[in-house]
């Protein structure tokens, strides 16, 4: 499969859902790519999942650049997404100097969070395709909950991802609303969804690697484990750990 654009990636809208998944390092990515994943997100997650942070606001655009030229340098057949960290696009210009440094590392296109329309348009304005975040926004979020529970929440939600959509992002990342208000706003703007905790009547879905491959013991409830990895690990070095230390056995004269 080859790299999708991001005009291949809208013109899956309402088609063949869109399959994106986190990567952080090079072995990581060198694996993921051979998946035939549509998407790969360089996500600020790393920050917490990665790097063992409590806040994706941990980390800033130095880091980010550090780990999206480690995933360049393994994916050449998947489009990669680098995301924006917290502090790096608070204006217009600022947020265009980012996203250059970013795509300069190795991305495809920059994630931002919110419907931050001046920066977004800045962005696109310079050449660089950007992707949306609505709902969940974990670098301004007080915690992790889901969105867009009450009416007014829902419709500002609803008019968040209009604005992107409007300002020309390819496609809105929808992050822990209700089931239903996902499948409003994917009704409702031209821009492919992909969603996470949002239910299955988006565009597409993304999930964080740990998550899915268990590197961790604890994953968030929406996560979808499809491996063990920390326990085949613990097991694997504690089994290196006990023959490196059994005695030699003895040999005959
Ligand atoms: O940083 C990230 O991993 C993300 C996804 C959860 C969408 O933004």
């Amino acid at each position: 499969m080859s790299m999708l654009s991001p005009k291949d990636i809208l013109s899956r809208k309402g088609g063949e859902r869109l399959a994106m998944l986190t990567a952080y390092d090079y072995p990581s990515a060198v694996a993921v790519d051979r998946c035939g994943l549509d998407l790969i997100l360089v996500g600020d997650s790393l920050a917490e999942v990665e790097l063992g942070h409590s806040s994706t606001r941990a980390i800033g655009l130095a880091e980010m650049v550090h780990h999206v030229r480690a995933v360049r340098r393994g994916v050449t057949e998947t489009h990669v997404v680098a995301d924006m960290p917290a502090g790096s696009y608070e204006d217009p210009a600022q947020a265009v100097a980012s996203a250059a440094s970013l795509i300069e590392a190795g991305g495809d296109s920059v994630k931002l969070e919110g419907a931050l329309v001046p920066q977004v348009e800045a962005i696109i304005g310079a050449g660089i395709p950007v992707m949306g975040h609505v709902g969940l926004l974990p670098q301004t979020a007080i915690s992790y909950r889901k969105q867009g529970t009450s009416p007014d929440t829902a419709a500002q939600i609803l008019s968040d991802a209009r604005r992107l959509d409007a300002a020309g992002v390819y496609a809105i990342v929808i992050e822990a609303v209700p089931d239903d208000l996902a499948a409003e706003i994917t009704a409702a703007v031209g821009a492919p969804t992909i969603g996470i905790a949002a239910g299955a009547d988006t565009d597409g879905q993304v999930q964080v690697i740990t998550d899915l491959l268990g590197l961790l013991p604890d994953a968030p409830g929406h996560a979808e484990r499809r491996a063990d990895l920390f326990s085949q690990t613990v097991r694997a070095v504690a089994e290196y750990a006990e023959d490196v230390r059994r005695p030699p056995v003895p040999t005959l004269e």
